[in-house]
Formats: C-alpha cells, structure tokens, sequence
C-alpha cells in the first residue's frame, strides 16, 4: 500500500516539474493550467494524507514558509562579479579591440543578451537537485535565500533530462516583468504604502524577504545567464551552446541570445534591441557581450571586479517631454521640503511617470520653471524621474512662476533654509504632523520594523484619531481601538496587531534605521551595529567614537551624536525598549527619569504653542497617563484656550488646573 503511495506521489511529483518544465523553460506547456491544477491537487491530498513522504522538493512547496529569523551567509565558490560599462560605439569597439589584441585574432565571436534590470542570484544544485540559493551581496558573500527561491517557479526544484554535473551553479538574474511590477505598486499605492521605484528594488526587495510566503506572492520569475563552480561534469565549450543546455536542464534562457561577430555584429545588436526595448516584457537597462568561447574567457580573466571577457552596453537613459501641471511641497521626516512636480502622465521607457522630483528650490530657479511649462524628464536607471530642463520655446501665456514657500504646507510654521544649505526646512520637529507622520512611516517600512499592512493611509488615520503621536505609540494599539475606526474589520484590526507584535523581534541594524536619524541609512546603520553591539553604547559615543567607524564622517557623526543627545529620542527609544521591541543582545536601557509617573492628566482647549497630541506625547513620555475625561482620579487638567465643560468639571471637583504659560516653564524644569 505505501509503496504504492510512494510510486504514485513520485508520479505525480515527475509530471509536474516536467510541466513546469514545459511552461517556464520552454515556453510551450502541453497540457491546460486546469489539468495542471489536477495534478497539482492530487499531490497536494497524498502529500497531506502522508505527511512523512514530503520531500521538500516537491512542487506543492512553492507557497513559502514560516519566517526567517534572519539571513545567513554564504560565501561563494567563486566571486560573482560585476561588469565594466560602454556607453557609446566607440566603447564597445574599444572593447572589441582589446578583447582581439588580447586574444592575438582579428576576429571574435560574442554572445549578446538583454541586461536585465532585476537581482543576480546563484543557484546550486547536487545531484541535479536543487540546494541552495544566494544573493550577490558584495560578490565574495552573499545570503542564503534559498526558502525564497523556491517559491520562484522558474527555478527548476529537479533538474530535466541527464548528464548533469555532480555539482552545478547557476547563475541569473531574478525579475518581476513590467505589467506584474506595475501591479504590485498599485496595489502598493492602494494600499497608502510606498511604490517601489523601478523593477530591481522591487525584487531585491521580495528576494531580502524574511517571510518566504510574501515572496511566494510577488510573481518572481528568472532568466539564468552564466554557470559558477561546475564539478563532476562536463559542459559545452562556448557560452551560447552552454545557455542551450541549460534550458535543456530545465532553466529558461532569455530568447533573445545570440550569438554576433566583432563590434559591428555587436552594434547592429545594440541599436536593434535598442528599438525594441519597450515592447518587452521586462525592464532592460542595456546589454550583455561576452567572448563566446569559454576557454578565451578564461584564457582573458579578470581584473578586480569585472572580467575582461565581458562589457555591459548601457542605453542612454529614457527621456520624455511633458508638461508641469501643479508643484507641491511634501515635508519629509526630517522636515526637508522637497518640491515634486505634478506630470501630465507621459510614458518613459515603458513606464508610466506622473511625478518628478525638484530636489529644492533652487533647483526650480535654476531650471527657470513656470507652472504649465513643458518639460523634458528623465528616468535613468534606480533614479526617481527628475525634469532635465524647460523645452525651449515651449512657454503658453498661461503659464505663472512657482512661489518659493514661506510657510510648512502641514503645519504652517515658518520654514528656515540654513547657511550653506539649499534645503528648505520645517523645524517644528515635535509639532508638524508631516514630520511625524513620515517619521513613522519610515519606522514601519520594509527595511526598517517591516510592519505589513500600516501603509501611509493607515498611519494618517490613526493620527487623526490621535492614537498614534510617534512611533511608541504603535506598540501600545490595542484591538478595541482599532476596530472603533472606519474600514477596520475586526479581521484587518487583528492582522495590524499581530504584525506591529511580530516587529518586536527584531535586530539593532534594523532598529537604528528605523529611527530615522537624518543621514543615517540602512547601511550606515549597519556599520553602527557592527561597531556598538549595544544600543547604550552608541548612545553614549561621542562624535570622536563614531567618526571611527567606517563610513562615517564628521557630518553624519554630528547628526547621531545630535540624535542622541536629544531627550525626546532617548524617552522614544527607552518607551519602544518598554514596549517590548528588542533584538539579540538587547540591552537594558538605563531607565530615564518618568517624574509624571502615576499621574493621570487631562487635555482641554487650545494652545498657542504646542498642538494637543505634541503635548500628550511629551505628558506620557513623562510617564504621565492622558485621560479623555475628567473624573476624581484626574491629577491634573491641562487647559488652553476656551477650555469648556472640562473646566468646570475639574474646577468642581477641586483638581489642581495648570495653564499654558504654567505647563511651559512646568515642562522646562523637568529632565
Ligand atoms: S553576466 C561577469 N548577463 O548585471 C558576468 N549579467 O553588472 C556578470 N545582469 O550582477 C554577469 N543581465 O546581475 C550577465 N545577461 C546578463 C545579465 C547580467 C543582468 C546583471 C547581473 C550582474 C550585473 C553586472
């Protein structure tokens, strides 16, 4: 009976890589997705009626599975290296001829392929299975993304057909194709979250995914275009047939491979895909030549980082002409006022742009842009579109000159522009709800805490409802709270709580990005972590300590240091330690002083100087407790302007009652 499980799952497991074989690798399935789904049914009842006769080769495990606690290394077998750029004919005959004088021939075959805008990977196969798989990382190390490559379709689990080596790595490149890329960030915009600014950070992004069944979701798929450690086996001799083979191994290879002769042949390629590049499928930000012949490559070898073998032929970024409808101001996390041009939407190298950014007022003075100018943009590579220039001679009557901006959009507070710096700036740091709102977004963004489902929408809700003040206040939401708003379902409220839970967990890297320190990135705060395991310690760094970290200079140490010494962030930080956030090694904070603690204030009125929910914060930083009414366990009321029935309430039951000038100096005396 079992054996004959066993023969029938084997059966069922065989057909289905074979089909996916058929669909991926050579792009001619045989049967109908319906049929496919069958099968595919059929194994998954077996496999659930014998869980011990799971392997986790089997194409039942594309959907992901549990999260990752983290990534680990892998060190390649051999560097993944990167290439060396042409960006016009005589590059690329440069190449050709160095290539040739090197070689001592007149004349050298080249495969040319699409560079494709997407993520290398390495794949590595034992037996003609599938092990493990890793990113670049900085060519030398990489991380292990295995859990998250088998979610990938195109990446064969068992490898088709024989005569495979004993060990074999692939390489290629992982992608998400236009029309699938501009669905995730609609989705993304609908969901008030950050679209993702070009096909390669979006899958860089799914492949660094600690939960494989997100992955699993964003319809990545691969092309693969070179071979690493090769043991036990032969291979072809030129790159072209080895690209043939490996389809015949189950990959799939980019049609467009071919094999050219000398610079001219590789020309013609380059202005042919040239024309072509829009109409495909996938984003291209240039193309490939290699020396066919393995043994030349190896004959050439490399330098540093690039092989001699190899160039990358990168197209000149994609341009359009369109006009500025509208300029708005967005106020960022650090109160950095950027203008972003509103676009009549204009495609650009197959995609659609409606927004480029200004950078700052200058740049608009620079430029001499009027509102209804048209404009040339430009989108080049990872960069978000950025207007090039006003079209010459384009001006309509109706066009009128951009006001630099005296006031913060959001809050209204006057903007400074400092010495030696372009930027406009908002400084009300504590009070501007931009500022605030930005910052926590930041916190909750995919490299920083990741909370799923806390999208920009999301946050300006909660604030709204004055749930939410800073990114503290988060691990404080509760159930009740959340379905109390508009459009939270009791089952959207439970899944917002559980992610901002799953957050807690976390590692100081991430933490210390999140913060959002002006100037301090993901990397930079990974070299703050790899230099102060313990947050306390970088606490305490002066500028002379941080400077003595790589990559950080004197500028970069000043904001930290600043950061740092600021009482307000280091309550932030000590609330988010309370809260439960923590990482490995997490270190107690040495508790900061909490004088409110025990008390319980009430907020009423207007204030001149601070808005109601600044003021709650800095009252619960305090370690004060902020009621919505006055009732005899109220220790203080705090009332502003035209403070009404709360007033008399509390003047009625002989609480204490502190006035705005009372709360400032009461708020300045305090540590
Ligand atoms: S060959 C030494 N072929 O471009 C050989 N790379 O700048 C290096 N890429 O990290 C890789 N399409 O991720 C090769 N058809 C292609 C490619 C390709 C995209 C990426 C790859 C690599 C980067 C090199």
């Amino acid at each position: 009976m079992t054996s004959d499980v066993v023969s029938r799952i084997d059966a069922l497991k065989a057909a289905l890589h074979h089909h996916n074989y058929q669909y991926h690798a050579l792009d001619a399935p045989i049967i109908a997705d319906s049929e496919y789904d069958q099968l595919f049914q059929a194994l998954l009842a077996l496999e659930k009626a014998h869980p011990d006769l799971l392997t986790e080769d089997s194409p039942t495990q594309r959907v992901g599975s549990e999260p990752l606690a983290g990534f680990t290394q892998i060190q390649h077998a051999l560097p993944m290296l990167s290439l060396d750029n042409a960006f016009n004919a005589v590059d690329i005959a440069d190449f050709h001829e160095r290539v040739a004088e090197r070689l001592g021939q007149m004349h050298v075959r080249y495969c040319a392929e699409p560079k494709i805008d997407g993520v290398a990977i390495s794949l590595l196969y034992e037996g003609g299975r599938f092990i493990r798989a890793a990113t670049r990382g900085d060519g030398l190390t990489g991380e292990d993304v295995s859990m998250n490559a088998r979610t990938i379709e195109a990446i064969p689990l068992v490898l088709q057909g024989d005569h495979f080596p004993d060990r074999l790595e692939v390489r290629g490149e992982v992608y998400l194709a236009k029309a699938v890329f501009n669905d995730l960030n609609q989705a993304l915009i609908e969901q008030g979250e950050k679209p993702f600014a070009n096909p390669r950070n979006a899958a860089a992004g799914s492949m660094r995914q600690l939960d494989s069944r997100l992955t699993a979701k964003r319809r990545l798929t691969m092309f693969a275009y070179s071979v690493g450690l090769v043991e036990g086996g032969n291979l072809p001799s030129e790159h072209y047939d080895l690209m043939q083979q490996l389809r015949v191994w189950g990959f799939r290879i980019n049609p467009d491979i071919q094999q050219v002769n000398d610079a001219e042949g590789c020309q013609a390629y380059f202005d042919a895909l040239a024309q072509r590049r829009a109409h495909l499928a996938y984003e291209i930000d240039g193309v490939v030549f290699k020396v066919d012949s393995l043994a030349s490559q190896a004959a050439l070898g490399f330098l540093t980082r690039t092989p001699r073998w190899a160039i990358a032929g990168k197209f000149p970024a994609a341009q359009g002409r369109t006009r500025v409808l509208d300029v708005e101001f967005q106020v960022g996390r650090t109160g950095a006022i950027t203008p972003v041009a509103r676009l009549d939407p204009v495609q650009v190298g197959g995609v659609v742009i409606s927004n480029a950014t200004l950078h700052n007022f200058d740049e608009i003075k620079r430029l001499g842009l009027h509102l209804l100018d048209e404009v040339i943009i430009e989108r080049a590579g990872d960069v978000i579109p950025k207007v090039i220039r006003v079209a010459a001679s384009a001006r309509g009557l109706d066009s009128s000159p951009i006001v630099r901006p005296l006031q913060c959009p959001e809050c209204q507070s006057e903007l400074v522009q400092q010495e030696h710096e372009v930027i406009l700036r908002c400084t009300n740091d504590l009070g501007c709800p931009a500022q605030q709102k930005e910052r926590i977004r930041h916190f909750v963004s995919r490299l920083a805490m990741d909370i799923d489902g806390l999208g920009g929408k999301v946050v300006e809700q909660l604030m709204k409802a004055g749930l939410v003040h800073n990114a503290a206040d988060l691990y404080a939401l509760e159930f009740d709270q959340l379905v109390s708003l508009e459009r939270f379902a009791p089952i959207s409220a439970k899944k917002l709580i559980a992610a901002i839970d799953a957050s807690k967990a976390t590692d100081l890297s991430r933490f210390i990005y999140a913060l959002g320190i002006p100037e301090v990135g993901e990397a930079t705060a990974a070299s703050l972590a790899r230099a102060f395991p313990r947050l306390a310690a970088l606490m305490a760094a002066d500028e002379a300590a941080l400077v003595a970290v790589p990559d950080i200079g004197p500028i970069v140490a000043a904001q930290i240091s600043a950061y740092f010494n600021n009482t307000n962030n280091q309550r932030l930080i000590e609330r988010l330690c309370q809260l439960g956030v923590v990482w490995p090694e997490s270190d107690v904070l040495e508790a900061q002083p909490t004088p409110l603690a025990g008390q319980t204030w009430v907020i009423t009125g207007t204030f001149d100087t601070f808005s109601r929910s600044a003021l709650k914060t800095q009252l619960q930083d305090l370690g004060a407790k902020v009621a919505g009414s006055v009732s005899a366990k109220t220790t203080r009321l705090a009332a502003g302007r035209e403070a009404g029935s709360k007033l008399s309430k509390a003047e009625s039951l002989g609480i204490p009652v502190i006035d705005e000038a009372g709360l400032r100096s009461l708020l300045e005396q305090l540590p």
